[in-house]
């Protein structure tokens, strides 16, 4: 198994498939998931995949047979991880501001569901009183994550039933007798420290005694992993201990599942975004290196002002200098500005590192572009798992009328 494609590889494989293209080496997205079993050995733990962050159908069936569950973010992706063969029992739906009917269609699909507003927990009450057991997805009032726009615990953030609510969370429990088997929270993206799981932790602890039917408490994902040389990125295994630590030192957790939902941890590092110079333009400011790809491919440099390490695949060997990495649609989509790379020329292949989370998944057809290609690589073996866009797809369900 090999945690690293190697440029040859990359190239080959860009030369194969044309770019843009997307690449995810499974071999990494096995190895990431060892090293979680590893870390939470013992039984206690539950690993979710965040599916979010990556929905292919190849790659969901493969972390299926890896033994992992599923976390998913919309009825679709339910539908997605069970048309991957999870079976229900093994997929948990964590929904935000849904309406009620999408609660009942995965309830009614055998799905696990974190609700998440006293709205919605009324409506199960109301139509189905105490049938369907269900967790709640609290919001703890933590600040955490990387920037603002990916922490989702903090006191206004809209994810989550604020936990100064319990009584009122309370009181639709009991009128209905609704069995909370689950407390949730999740308190943000490229969490770097452990204790703030432990913060969370200290939160859901202090209210256990509020819900005799619980059975597990979920504590989300949002595990930092490097996107640079020298990133800080969270220790797992001091993780484990810490939490594992904690449940033990609390009478009323002991009997408890804990449950994770890692992202990014998963698959971020095993993907490689390819793309090809279209051109250079010399200014006074920079030198700006147009690629084949722009925000409409990987958003989140733009998007969360986020760092992904690029590579010149054609010339590792050139002279370094400063380029500012641009993409070609019409909006100002810098993915780096003064990048140090080896000389760049028209034609060569740019790589884009940790490509693997929320790229793809956040793709678009903006200025009617296509969206890349999927490729995964298993023991060195690559197969095309999502074809490139084609004129077909952007126009399949418009319906043209004359007027
Ligand atoms: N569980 C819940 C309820 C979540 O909302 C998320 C992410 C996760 C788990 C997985 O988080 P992860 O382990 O991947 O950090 N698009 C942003 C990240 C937003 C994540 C939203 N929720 C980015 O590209 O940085």
């Amino acid at each position: 198994m090999s945690e690293q494609l190697t440029n040859e590889q990359l190239v080959r494989i860009a030369q194969e498939f044309g770019t843009p293209v997307y690449i995810y080496n499974a071999d990494k997205i096995e190895k990431q998931y060892q090293r979680l079993r590893a870390a939470f050995e013992g039984g206690r733990v539950k690993i979710f995949y965040a599916a979010k962050a990556l929905t292919n159908l190849s790659v969901l069936r493969f972390i299926h047979k890896l033994g992992a569950n599923v976390d998913c973010s919309s009825i679709n992706e339910v539908k997605l991880a069970l048309q991957a063969g999870f079976d229900p029992s093994r997929v948990l739906y964590t929904s935000n501001g849904i309406h009620f009917a999408e609660i009942e269609e995965a309830l009614l699909l055998g799905v696990f569901v974190n609700i998440d507003s006293l709205y919605n927990l009324q409506k199960l009450g109301e139509k189905y009183g105490n049938r369907y057991p269900v967790g709640v997805r609290l919001r703890p009032n933590i600040m955490a994550g990387g920037n603002l726009k990916i922490s989702t615990g903090h006191d206004r953030s809209k994810f989550g039933i604020p936990v100064e609510q319990l009584g009122q969370l309370q009181d639709i429990i009991r009128k209905y007798g609704i069995r909370i088997q689950n407390l949730h929270i999740h308190t943000g993206s490229d969490i770097k420290d452990a204790d703030i799981f432990i913060k969370g932790i200290d939160v859901l602890f202090d209210i256990i005694p509020h819900f005799p039917d619980l059975r597990s408490i979920d504590l989300g994902g949002g595990f930092k992993v490097a996107y640079k040389d020298g990133d800080p990125v969270i220790n797992i295994e001091e993780l484990s201990q810490k939490v594992l630590a904690a449940f033990d030192a609390h009478e009323a957790a002991r009997g408890l599942e804990i449950w994770f939902e890692p992202g990014k941890f998963m698959v971020s590092e095993c993907g490689y975004l390819i793309t090809s110079v279209n051109l250079l333009k010399e200014t006074a400011a920079t030198t700006f290196v147009s690629i084949n790809s722009g925000f409409n491919h990987l958003i989140r440099p733009m998007f969360y002002d986020a760092y992904h390490r690029i590579e010149n695949l054609s010339n590792p060997g050139g002279a370094v200098a400063p380029y500012s990495v641009v993409g070609n649609i019409c909006e100002t989509d810098t993915f780096a500005w003064d990048r140090p790379l080896p000389e760049v020329r028209e034609g060569d292949l740019l790589v884009f590192y940790n490509a693997g989370a929320y790229g793809y998944e956040m793709a678009s057809t903006f200025n009617s572009r296509f969206r890349p290609a999927e490729v995964i690589v298993r023991n060195g073996k690559a197969q095309l798992i999502r074809k490139r866009d084609t004129m077909e797809d952007l126009i399949r369900n418009q319906v043209v009328v004359d007027l």
